[in-house]
């Protein structure tokens, strides 16, 4: 049934690309016998955007055979929760085996899972999972006092508008997605180390006090963001009750 379905959604796709007008005429039908193996993630998994837009990267996959040589040709659907959008929903493999998508998150913050899928030779669905973060209002608050204030030394890849001065610290911070680190600290703590700098907790005084420079309100917003962002996620501990 699903493999039907499956199917349905390849047929469909190639419709729909011939009344696409973006491309051209001659825009591919699957290849026959371009199956593959395996579905890796070429980019754009674990991209952070606010909800309802658009993440900055499109999302690429590439199927490959089981030498591991990219497949030309070969089918690829997309499928998401309810509230995400992609575009285009599915298609086939470029000539070096590629296939993206534009995604746009749903206006609910949190987690949303995409799915990419594929065909193998004895017509069996190979799947791929990537995980994209959709930031709530207060989250976003965060991300962007994140890039004004922490990032520089939080983030140890420099980028285009801003240096990183990540590997002139002797002590090294952790990047604020290191759940394995960061899910440790309580509310309290994250809140006492940002307001008050690092020797609040007994930690190196390299991290700063920002107390005197961002209100209360600044940083829990920082804190709902770092939460947002954690990998593996962070689990509130009020979670039981929010269920219901
Ligand atoms: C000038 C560099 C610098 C800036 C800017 C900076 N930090 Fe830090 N931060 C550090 C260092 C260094 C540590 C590690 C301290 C230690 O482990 O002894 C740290 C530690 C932390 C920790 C504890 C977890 C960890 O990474 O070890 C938190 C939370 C934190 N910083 C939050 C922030 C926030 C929020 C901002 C922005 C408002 C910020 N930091 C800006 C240098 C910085």
């Amino acid at each position: 049934m699903t493999r039907y379905l499956l199917l349905l959604g390849f047929i469909s796709a190639g419709l729909l690309s011939t009344g696409c007008a973006r491309k051209t005429l001659s825009e591919p039908a699957p290849k026959a016998g371009a199956y593959g193996s395996a579905l890796v993630e070429s980019s754009g998994g674990k991209q952070v955007a606010a909800v309802g837009t658009i993440l900055p990267q499109p999302v690429v996959v590439q199927v490959n055979d089981q030498q591991g040589n990219a497949v030309p040709g070969a089918p690829v659907a997309f499928s998401g929760p309810a509230g995400v959008t992609l575009d285009p929903v599915s298609g086939v493999t470029d000539s070096s085996g590629q296939f993206a998508t534009n995604v746009s998150l749903g206006e609910m913050a949190g987690r949303y899972q995409i799915t990419a899928k594929t065909v193998n030779k004895a017509q069996k669905r190979v799947e791929l999972k990537l995980e994209e973060i959709a930031l709530g209002y207060q989250q976003v608050l965060g991300w962007q006092l994140n890039d004004q204030y922490c990032d520089r030394c939080h983030n140890s890849e420099s980028t285009p508008e801003r240096v990183s001065n990540y590997d002139n610290l002797e002590v090294k911070p952790h990047p604020f997605g290191e759940g394995g680190t960061l899910n440790k600290m309580g509310d309290s703590e994250l809140t006492a180390i940002i307001n008050h700098g690092g020797p609040a907790l007994n930690k190196s005084p390299l991290m700063p006090p920002y107390g005197y420079t961002l209100s209360k309100t600044e940083i829990q917003a920082l804190i709902s963001y770092i939460r947002a962002i954690s990998d593996p996620p962070y689990k509130t501990p009020g979670l039981v009750y929010a269920k219901n």
